[in-house]
C-alpha cells in the first residue's frame, strides 16, 4: 500500500520492462508482477497467499456467498473516460483475465481502513450497528456496499437492499447489516441516524495523489505479442481484434478452448481443467459495442449482465420488452456474478449443457433475438434454438439484436425459484404473443412459448403454440384446452433428485402460463379473485424495531455497547484460522472420503498419489500411532481414518498430505479404493425404522399419569405424524486446524467449541500426554454446533500431520468435503397421538421421537432433551418415547437449539392439529392449554416464575392479531392465487446449567491496574468477551477499556466445557463475577486504609506493593445433585405472517413480531443480534434448507451453494420487530440476566404455521378444508403442492 513498487517475483531488467508492460496487476495502489502465477489462479487465493492480504476471506469458491468480494476498477471500454467500478468474488475471478482491462486495479479491504489508520465509515457503521457476530463475512459487505458506493454515492435504501444478494451472513439475520448500510441511503429513514459520505475521500492511488482510477495508473497488457503465458501446462492468449482471435482458434482447432470473460461458469461446473488454450476476449474492442437500431438493441457478447440490463433500462422507451427483461436478468445470480457474467458465456452454457436453466437462452429465445456468430472467413445469425444446434468450434458469439416488440406484441417472462435471491429457477418461462382484435374478439395471431427447467430437450412447447393461433383469449375455454394441451406435452425430466420433483414442475409450468394469459387480458376481462394470479409477491424494503431498556445506572452492565472486536472484523484485521500466514515447511492436508456408504475396504492404492506433485504422504489409519478415533473415552470410537469399515459415503479413508492444498487437494483425486462386502445402506428414516435400525438408548421413555388410558376416554382423538428435516450449520468458516510441532508438544490453534476434548482427542490420537496439546481458539468463523465434537476430525488431522512428519501442518475441510462428511442438525419422523376435550385442553399425549443420529449416536439428542416437549402447554399425561435411529450418514451432531426445536415443533404441530380437527381458533387453542406459574412440568419442574399467560395476551393485543387476522380473512377471500397466513407460537425454554463447567481468571496487572480475562467459553460472535468485559468492569467498577480478554487456551483454562446451549455466556459472566468479588475481597482491607475516591491504578499499585494476589480464578461447575435441573425457564411469543402465491409456492413472511424475557439483559444489542440470528436461522431451516442424500448411497448430493440455499437478506421478515421483557429481571440468573443463544430460535415455527395458515385457505377454496400436516423444511415446491393447485381449476 505504501509504495508503488513491482512486488512479487524477482525478474532480471530485461524481464522486468517486459514484465511492466505485460504482466502487471495493481492492487490497492501497488504494481505486481505476475509473470510467474498461473494466470488461472483465481484472484482471493493470490491476495491471501501473496499479497499475505487476509482481509478478503472465502468460503464457497462458487461465487456464491459474497465472502470474497472486491472491487474491481477499469477503464470503460466503451465510453472512454469513463471508469468503471464493480464488485466481484475474487474466488473464481482468474488474476490473468485482469491484464485485459485497461487500467485495471483491485481494491480489497485493506484499501479502506484499519484500525492504525482509521475506519472507513462502512467499517465503522457497520460494526457500530451491530452487523459483525463472527465477522467472517463483514469484509464482503464492506466491499459490497463499497462497490455500490463507488458507483452511486447516494442510493435510495431500495438500492442498498437489492445490493445484497450475492452476501451470506449466517449469523445476524441481516437486519442489521442491512440497517447500517441503508444509513447511506438519500431516503433513509431518520431512525438510521445515518449520513451521506463522499466516498472519493478515499486516497488510494500513491502514485497519482488521486483517488483511484481518475487518472491512468496501469496498462493493459501491451505489446505485439498475445501468447501471454505459455507455461503451467496451458497457453494463455490476450487477442486485441476478432482477427488474432479467429486465427487463434484456428491454430488450436482440435483442442478445448475456453473464452474467458467472466469466468463464472466455474462457479456450476467445476471441471474445467480440460482447457488448455485459455483465450482473454475482453481485450477486444469489437466485443463491447451496443447499438440502438430502427428493429432492436444490439449487444455485442463482451457486454456483462449487469451492463445488459443497465441498457435495456436506458432502451426502456424503445419496447415495452425492455424494462421487463431487465428485471428478469437481474434475477441471475447475484450483483457480483452479474458485474462480470456475459450473456454469451450464459448461452454457452446451455450450448454445452442442455439440463442448464439457462434463463438468458430462454428470454432471448422468446423475444425473438437473433445472435450473431463469427468465425474465420465470416458470420451468420441464427434464433438462440438454431445456435445449439450449430458446431461452435472455431466460432464465437459476436452480439445478439433482442428486437423491440411489435404493434400487438406482448411479452412477460417468469422465474420461480426456491428463494427470491441468488438462486436457480425450479422453471422459467418466457412468453410474446402478437394479438389481434376484430370484432371486438382479440385473439392470438402468433406465440412463443418457451421454458426453461422442464427437460434438457424441451424448450417451445409447439403443440400449445399451434393450439392458440387463431384462439381468442378472452375465452375460457381457449384457456382450459390450452392448458391440457400443455399438461400433455409437459413432461418434466423426474431423474435428477436435486431438481423439484416432476410434479410440481409441471404445475408450475402450467400456473405460469394462466399468469401470462391473464396478464393479457384487460383488466376488465379477468375476474377481481382471479388478478391475485397475475402479480409477483410484492416485497417493500424492510425494516424492524427493536425495543428493549436497559439501566445506565448500572452501566456498563446492561448497556447496549458495540462489541469488543467488531472494528477488527469489519476491517477484516480478525486472523481467523486460516488467515494466519502458514510457517515455513507447513503443510496442509485434505481427507479424501469415501463414495459408498455401507462396505468394507478392501485396498486402498496411493502409489499415485504420493508420486503426485507437491505430495508428501498419504495417512491410513494404520498409521495412526495412538487411538484411532476423533472422539475419546467415554464416547464410542469414531474414526479418524477407517479402518476398514465404511458406515456412510462421505466417512475420511485417507488423509493427503502435501505441501500446498492445491496439491493435496488433486491427490485426493488420485487415491484408488477399492470395497468389498458392499451393502445396501440404510439412507432414509423409513428405511431405519422399517429395519429396527436403532443405537442402544441412552435415556428412555418417560412416562407420567396414564397417557393411554386418558386418551382413549377422551372425547376426543387424533393420531399424526410430521417431520423435521436436517440442517447444515452453514458456519462461513469451514472446518478448520492448525498443529505446529515445539519442544513443548503440539501447539493447535483450533476452530473449535470445546477445547478440552480436541486436546483429548489429539492426545489419543497421537498417543501422547494431554500435557502436550496446547490448544488455543482465538475467535470462530461460526460454529452453530458443528465445531463442537465434529471440530476433532480435522483437530485430530492436523495434528496427525504435524506429529507423524514433525511439520506444522493444517487440516482444512473445503465447503464440499464439509457438508459430505460431517453430519447436520439432527432429522426427525414424530408419531403422536393425543387425547383432549371439546375445548381442545389436552388430557394426554404420547409422542414418538424417531430421530435420526447417522452412523454414531455420541452427540445423541433425542434422549435429553424432554424439558421441551411440553414447550408452554400443560397436560398431566405424558408418554414421551425417543428412537434413536442408526443411518448410513455422518453422524448428525447438535445445531443451535439442539432439540428443543424440533420437540416445540411437534407439541406446536399437536394443538394446531387439535384445533383443526374442533374447528376451533388455534391461537384460543393454544392459549387455554398454557401454564399457570406454579404448574408443574412432565420432568417434575416447578415453574415459579412462569409468565406465559401474561405475556400471551399481552402480545396478541400489542399487534393487533384480532384486527389483523380479520384482514387477513378478508385478503383471503377476495384473492383466488395470493394467501394470507397468521401464526402464533408461545415459548417455555428450560435453561439447564447443569453441563457447563468452565475455569474463569481475572488478573490485574499491578503495574497499570489495566485487567485480564481468560474464560473458558470461546468467542464465536456470540459476544462473550463483550460480556464478561461488562461484567468485570461493572464489578470491580472500572472502565470496560482497561480490561482485555485473551484468547480462550487450555493452558489458561483447562478442562473447561462446550461453549453451547446459550449458557457459555452467562455461566462465564457468573465466573468472572465471582474472581472479581474474590479479588474485590483481598483488595477492600487495603482500600480501607486509603482516602475514599483513591483512584483505581492507585488502588491496584498499594495492593500490589502489600503483595496482594491480584489474579483470581473460579471454576464454574454446578452440584451434582443439581443435573438435570433447569435453572430458570425463558418465555417468549412470537406472531408471524406470511403471504404465499399459490401457483408457484414462493411465500413471503410480511411481518414478526416476537416479545422476549431476555431477563435484565446484560448487552441488549448482542442480545437482540442472538435473537434475530437465531430466528432468520430458524426460519431457514423451517423454510428454506433441504439436504439432499443419494438415494443409493446416501451421499449428500447438495453439497454446496447451488442447491443448498440458506436464508439470505430478502429472506428475513419484511417487518421484524423484537421487543425484550422489560423490567423482568430473573432471579435465578446471572446478575438478573437470561440467555438468548438458543430460545428464540424455537419460535420460528411460527413461520411455517403461518406458511400453512396461507396455504389452508387457499385448501379451502377447493374444498378440502381438513387437517394436513406440514413438515419442516416447506420449501417452496412441498408448499405449492401442498396447495392442491389444479389447472381445471384456473379461469378467467
Ligand atoms: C453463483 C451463480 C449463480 C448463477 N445463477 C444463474 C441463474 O440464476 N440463472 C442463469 O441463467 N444463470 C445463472 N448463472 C450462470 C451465469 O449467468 C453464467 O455463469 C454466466 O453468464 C457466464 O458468463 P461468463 O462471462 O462468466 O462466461 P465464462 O465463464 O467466461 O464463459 C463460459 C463459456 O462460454 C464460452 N464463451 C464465453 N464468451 C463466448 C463468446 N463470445 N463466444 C463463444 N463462446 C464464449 C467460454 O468458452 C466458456 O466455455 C449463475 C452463475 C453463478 C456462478
Ligand atoms: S468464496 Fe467467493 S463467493 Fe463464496
Ligand atoms: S457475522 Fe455474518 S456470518 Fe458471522
Amino acid at each position: 500500500m505504501e509504495t508503488d513498487l513491482v512486488q512479487g517475483h524477482n525478474t532480471n531488467e530485461g524481464e522486468e520492462r517486459t514484465a511492466r508492460t505485460r504482466h502487471q496487476i495493481r492492487v490497492n495502489g501497488v504494481l505486481h508482477d505476475v509473470s510467474n502465477i498461473d494466470p488461472r489462479t483465481p484472484l482471493a487465493p493470490y491476495l491471501h497467499f501473496m499479497l499475505l492480504l487476509h482481509g478478503t476471506k472465502t468460503m464457497c469458491f462458487e461465487s456464491a456467498c459474497g465472502s470474497c468480494t472486491v472491487v474491481l476498477e477499469y477503464d470503460d471500454p466503451l465510453k472512454p473516460g469513463k471508469r468503471i467500478a464493480i464488485s466481484v468474488n475474487s474466488c473464481l475471478y482468474p488474476v490473468g483475465a485482469l491484464l485485459s482491462l485497461k487500467n485495471h486495479q483491485i481494491l480489497t479491504i485493506e484499501a479502506l481502513g484499519s484500525l492504525k489508520k482509521g475506519l472507513h465509515p462502512i467499517q465503522k457503521r457497520l460494526a457500530d450497528y451491530n452487523g459483525s457476530q463472527c465477522g467472517f463475512c463483514s469484509p464482503g459487505f464492506v466491499m459490497q456496499m463499497f462497490g455500490l458506493l463507488k458507483n452511486n454515492p447516494t442510493p435510495s435504501v431500495q438500492e442498498v437492499e437489492d445490493n445484497f444478494d450475492g452476501n451470506v451472513c449466517r449469523c445476524t439475520g441481516y437486519r442489521p447489516i442491512l440497517d447500517a448500510m441503508k444509513s447511506f441511503a438519500k431516503d433513509s429513514d431518520a431512525r438510521l441516524k445515518g449520513s451521506l459520505i463522499d466516498i472519493e475521500d478515499l486516497t488510494i492511488c500513491p502514485k497519482t495523489k488521486q483517488p483511484c482510477g481518475q487518472n491512468s495508473c496501469t496498462g493493459p497488457a501491451e505489446g505485439s505479442d498475445i501468447l501471454l503465458y505459455d507455461d503451467f501446462g496451458i497457453k494463455w492468449y490476450q487477442p486485441e481484434s476478432l482477427h488474432q482471435l479467429y486465427n487463434i482458434m484456428q491454430e488450436h482447432i482440435r483442442k478445448y478452448i475456453k473464452l474467458v470473460n467472466g469466468d463464472t461458469t466455474k462457479g456450476i461446473y467445476k471441471g474445467s481443467q480440460y482447457f488448455k488454450i485459455l483465450i482473454d476476449v475482453k481485450g477486444i474492442p469489437d466485443l463491447y459495442k451496443v447499438t440502438m437500431g430502427p428493429t432492436g438493441l444490439k449487444v455485442s457478447s463482451n457486454v456483462t449482465l449487469s451492463s445488459l440490463i443497465d441498457y435495456l433500462k436506458e432502451y426502456s422507451d424503445q419496447s415495452p420488452s425492455y424494462n421487463m427483461i431487465a428485471s428478469h436478468l437481474l434475477k441471475i445470480g447475484n450483483v457480483q456474478v452479474r458485474n462480470i457474467a456475459g450473456w454469451a458465456g450464459n448461452l454457452m452454457m446451455k450450448w454445452y449443457h442442455r439440463e442448464f436453466h439457462s434463463e438468458v437462452f430462454v428470454i432471448f429465445e422468446a423475444a425473438g433475438a437473433k445472435l450473431t456468430i463469427g468465425y474465420k472467413g465470416g458470420k451468420k445469425t441464427c434464433t438462440p434454438l438454431q445456435f445449439l444446434g450449430v458446431n461452435m468450434k472455431g466460432k464465437v458469439l459476436l452480439d445478439v439484436e433482442i428486437p423491440k416488440l411489435k404493434e400487438n406484441e406482448m411479452m412477460n417472462c417468469y422465474k420461480a425459484r426456491c428463494q427470491t435471491q441468488n438462486s436457480q429457477a425450479y422453471v422459467c418461462a418466457a412468453f410474446r404473443v402478437q394479438l389481434k382484435t376484430s370484432s371486438g374478439i382479440k385473439s392470438v395471431e402468433s406465440i412463443s412459448m418457451v421454458y426453461g427447467g422442464i427437460s434438457k430437450n424441451f424448450i417451445h412447447a409447439s403443440n400449445t403454440e399451434k393450439y392458440l393461433q387463431g384462439k381468442d383469449i378472452t375465452s375460457d375455454e381457449t384457456l382450459q384446452d390450452a392448458l391440457a394441451i400443455l399438461a400433455k406435452e409437459i413432461i418434466p425430466d423426474d431423474s435428477n433428485p436435486l431438481v423439484a420433483r416432476a410434479e410440481y414442475r409441471q404445475s408450475l409450468a402450467l400456473g405460469l402460463f394462466y399468469k401470462f394469459f391473464l396478464f393479457l387480458l384487460d383488466e376488465g376481462y379477468v375476474t377481481p379473485c382471479n388478478r391475485s394470479a397475475i402479480y409477483s409477491l410484492n416485497r417493500p424494503v424492510s425494516s424492524g424495531k427493536q425495543t428493549f431498556s436497559s439501566k445506565p445506572e448500572n452501566y456498563p452492565l446492561t448497556e447496549p455497547m458495540t462489541k469488543l472486536g467488531a472494528y477488527n472484523q469489519t476491517t477484516g484485521e480478525l486472523l481467523y484460522v486460516n488467515d494466519i500466514y502458514p510457517q515455513q515447511n507447513e503443510l496442509f492436508s485434505v481427507f479424501c472420503l469415501s463414495k459408498v456408504g455401507n462396505a468394507t475396504i478392501s485396498h486402498i492404492d496411493t502409489s499415485v498419489a504420493e508420486k503426485w506433485i507437491g505430495a508428501v504422504k498419504v495417512i491410513l489409519a494404520k498409521d495412526i500411532p495412538g487411538s484411532n478415533t476423533f472422539m475419546p473415552p467415554p464416547f464410542e470410537v469414531e474414526e479418524i481414518l477407517s479402518s476398514g469399515p465404511v458406515l456412510y459415503a462421505g466417512q475420511p479413508i485417507a488423509l493427503c498430505v502435501a505441501v500446498s492444498q492445491h496439491f493435496a487437494l488433486e491427490m485426493i483425486e488420485e487415491i484408488k479404493v477399492t470395497y468389498k462386502d458392499e451393502k445396501p445402506p440404510i439412507v432414509t428414516l423409513e428405511d431405519a425404522i422399517e429395519q429396527k435400525s436403532f443405537h442402544p438408548l441412552s435415556g428412555k421413555e418417560l412416562v407420567v399419569g396414564d397417557p393411554e388410558g386418558i386418551i382413549s376416554e377422551s372425547l376426543h382423538q387424533i393420531e399424526g405424524e410430521v417431520r423435521a428435516g436436517e440442517q447444515y450449520h452453514f458456519h462461513m468458516e469451514t472446518q478448520i486446524c492448525r498443529c505446529t510441532p515445539t519442544d513443548d508438544g503440539l501447539d493447535v490453534q483450533a476452530s473449535c467449541q470445546w477445547l478440552d476434548l480436541a486436546q483429548q482427542a489429539i492426545a489419543g490420537a497421537c498417543g501422547i500426554p494431554a500435557k502436550d496439546v496446547n490448544v488455543k481458539a482465538n475467535h470462530m468463523g461460526g460454529g452453530f454446533g458443528a465445531k463442537v465434537t465434529r471440530a476433532n476430525l480435522v483437530a485430530c488431522g492436523a495434528a496427525l500431520a504435524a506429529h507423524l512428519l514433525n511439520r506444522p501442518a493444517q487440516c482444512l475441510m473445503d465447503l464440499t468435503a464439509n457438508m459430505k462428511a460431517i453430519g447436520k442438525r439432527h432429522g426427525y419422523i414424530f408419531k403422536y397421538k393425543v387425547g383432549f376435550n371439546d375445548n381442545g385442553t389436552l388430557n394426554g399425549v404420547i409422542i414418538t421421537y424417531y430421530c435420526d443420529n447417522g452412523s454414531s449416536a455420541n452427540d445423541d439428542e433425542v434422549t435429553a432433551f424432554f424439558a421441551y416437549s411440553d414447550n408452554a402447554y400443560k397436560c398431566n399425561n405424558w408418554k414421551l418415547v425417543p428412537v434413536a435411529l442408526k443411518t448410513n450418514r455422518a453422524a448428525h451432531t447438535w445445531c443451535r437449539s439442539p432439540g428443543s426445536l424440533p420437540n416445540i415443533f411437534v407439541i406446536e404441530t399437536i394443538l394446531e392439529h387439535v384445533a383443526k380437527f374442533l374447528n376451533l381458533d388455534p391461537i384460543a387453542v393454544k392459549q387455554r392449554n398454557l401454564y399457570f406459574q406454579g404448574d408443574i412440568t412432565p420432568l417434575g419442574f416447578n415453574l415459579p416464575y412462569c409468565s406465559i399467560r401474561d405475556l400471551y395476551s399481552t402480545q396478541l393485543q400489542e399487534v393487533n392479531v384480532v384486527e389483523r387476522l380479520q384482514a387477513i380473512n378478508k385478503f383471503n377471500a377476495d384473492n383466488r392465487w395470493k394467501k394470507k397466513g397468521l401464526a402464533v407460537v408461545p415459548l417455555k425454554f428450560s435453561m439447564n446449567w447443569t453441563k457447563g463447567f468452565y475455569l474463569c481468571t481475572v488478573s490485574i496487572f499491578g503495574s497499570d491496574g489495566s485487567v485480564m480475562i481468560t474464560h473458558g467459553g470461546v468467542e464465536v460472535g456470540q459476544g462473550i468477551n463483550t460480556k464478561v468485559a461488562q461484567v468485570c468492569a461493572y464489578a470491580l467498577e472500572i472502565p470496560v477499556d482497561l480490561i482485555s480478554v485473551k484468547s480462550t487456551t487450555t493452558i489458561s483454562s483447562p478442562n473447561s466445557g462446550t461453549t453451547g446451549r446459550s449458557i457459555t455466556s452467562e455461566l462465564n459472566c457468573l465466573g468472572v463475577k465471582n474472581c472479581c468479588e474474590i479479588l474485590k475481597k483481598r483488595m477492600d482491607p487495603v482500600k480501607d486504609t486509603l482516602p475514599p475516591g483513591t483512584p483505581w491504578k492507585d488502588l491496584v499499585a498499594a495492593c500490589f506493593k502489600v503483595k496482594v494476589n491480584l489474579t483470581a480464578q473460579y471454576w464454574v461447575s454446578c452440584e451434582p445433585s443439581h443435573i438435570g435441573v433447569p435453572q430458570y425457564h425463558s418465555y417468549g411469543v412470537t406472531v408471524a405472517e406470511a403471504e404465499l402465491d399459490v401457483l408457484t409456492g414462493e411465500n413471503q413472511i410480511n411481518q414478526v413480531d416476537m416479545l422476549f424475557d431476555c431477563g435484565e439483559s446484560l448487552n441488549p444489542i448482542i442480545d437482540i443480534g442472538q435473537v434475530e440470528g437465531s430466528f432468520v436461522m430458524g426460519m431457514g431451516y423451517w423454510l428454506m434448507e433441504k439436504m439432499i442424500y443419494d438415494p443409493k448411497t446416501g451421499e449428500v448430493l447438495n453439497a454446496g451453494t447451488l442447491h443448498y440455499k440458506p436464508p439470505f437478506s430478502k429472506s428475513i421478515p419484511i417487518n421484524f420487530n423484537i421487543e425484550l421483557l422489560k423490567n423482568a429481571p430473573n432471579p435465578l440468573g446471572v446478575l438478573r440476566s437470561k440467555a438468548s443463544g438458543e430460545p428464540p430460535l424455537c419460535m420460528s415455527c411460527a413461520t411455517l404455521f403461518a406458511v400453512k395458515h396461507a396455504i389452508e385457505a387457499a385448501r379451502q377454496d377447493v374444498g378440502k378444508d381438513t387437517y394436513f400436516p406440514l413438515s419442516g423444511p416447506a420449501t417452496v415446491d412441498e408448499i405449492q403442492t401442498t396447495c392442491l393447485v389444479d389447472y381445471k381449476n384456473f379461469s378467467i
